[in-house]
């Protein structure tokens, strides 16, 4: 994407600024984030960054926004990422996760925004416990958690908003991202940020469940290459997208692999499960290749990556 006026809500987070760092070199990047989780340092700084430390629930203002901007893109990345907070704040995270959303969409339609293309971020909650694996894009769905159902009810409102009204749209299914700048200030954060964040400050790591549980993690730097693919290939429009490198690897077998790499011990402790955990997550991503993804980081190059830039 080069010459082009992109907003990114939630860019002050993990995916978003990893996102604004590359997206700076060639485009005008407007930034909406409550810094909730993000952080203003995670940030570029380019005069051509313009960061708004502001809530997406805010409706006149994110209304005025679009209205003076005229984005090309949109990436709607802001939200609770985490799928426990949202078992604990369901209605609070619901005007986030889902209704903040639905204003955004609405703004366009209402004022006749001609954008060239939106992005939803969605997830592979969506998807829940259902047996089949792996996960295709086609596959049933069966959102277990507030978390989950407000992403899928997003998906559908950006893909059926875009049918109806005329709005190029695309919806992408993250499974579990990893990789710099994930934050690990909060219990419900991502479990290799918080797994790395227990060996830097020499603290118990808890597994929660037998760790048999698996995951289709994904390097950062993979996601944004998946992204720019999206957002610029024409045939991705009105449809959802499964955003993962195909390898479903244990919890237990992952953070292995993490010792391995940094030299250093996890020291375990074990715990019950999570309420509303998935089991098994492991993606086919068949659908990104034909567009021409491909992921370039085995779990290995990306916890290596990942330990280097900590
Ligand atoms: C994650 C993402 C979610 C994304 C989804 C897609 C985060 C915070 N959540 O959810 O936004 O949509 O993937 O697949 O990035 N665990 C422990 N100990 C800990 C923390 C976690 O054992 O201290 C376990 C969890 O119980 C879970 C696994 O590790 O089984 C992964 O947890 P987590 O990183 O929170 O991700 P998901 O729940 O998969």
């Amino acid at each position: 994407i080069v010459d082009s006026t992109i907003l990114i809500t939630g860019g002050a987070g993990f995916i978003g600024s990893n996102l604004a760092d590359v997206l700076i070199e060639d485009n005008e990047i407007v930034v909406v984030d409550d810094l909730s989780m993000g952080k203003i340092e995670n940030l570029p700084q380019s005069n051509h960054l313009h960061f708004f430390k502001h809530s997406i629930v805010d409706k006149k203002f994110m209304d005025a926004l679009l209205i003076d901007w005229k984005f090309d893109y949109i990436f709607l990345l802001a939200a609770v990422a985490s799928v426990a907070d949202t078992i604990e704040r369901p209605l609070e995270t619901h005007e986030i996760n889902q209704n903040a959303n639905v204003n955004i969409l609405d703004a366009i339609r209402v004022n006749n925004l001609s954008i060239k293309k939106l992005l939803f971020a969605s997830s592979a909650a969506v998807y829940g416990n259902d047996p089949e694996l792996p996960k295709k894009e086609s596959s049933h769905v069966d959102p277990l958690t507030p978390y989950a159902i407000d992403k899928f009810a997003m998906e559908r409102f950006a893909i059926d908003y875009g049918i109806l009204y005329n709005i190029p749209t695309v919806a992408t299914r993250f499974f579990n991202v990893y990789g710099p700048k994930q934050n690990p200030k909060s219990p419900y954060s991502g479990v290799l940020s918080l797994v790395s964040e227990s060996v830097k400050e020499n603290k118990i790591f808890t597994i929660f469940g037998d760790g048999e549980q698996t995951r289709d993690f994904v390097y950062v730097k993979d996601v944004i290459n998946a992204l720019e693919l999206l957002m610029i290939n024409e045939d991705a429009m009105h449809d959802v997208y499964n955003v993962a490198t195909q390898n479903a690897i244990s919890l237990k077998t992952v953070i292995k692999e993490f010792e391995n790499i940094s030299g250093e011990r996890v020291v375990l402790k074990y715990s019950d499960a999570r309420v509303g955990d998935i089991r098994e997550s492991f993606a086919d991503i068949s659908k990104l290749k034909e567009l021409g993804f491909k992921p370039e980081y085995t779990i290995n190059k990306g916890l290596a990556s990942y330990w280097d830039s900590l």
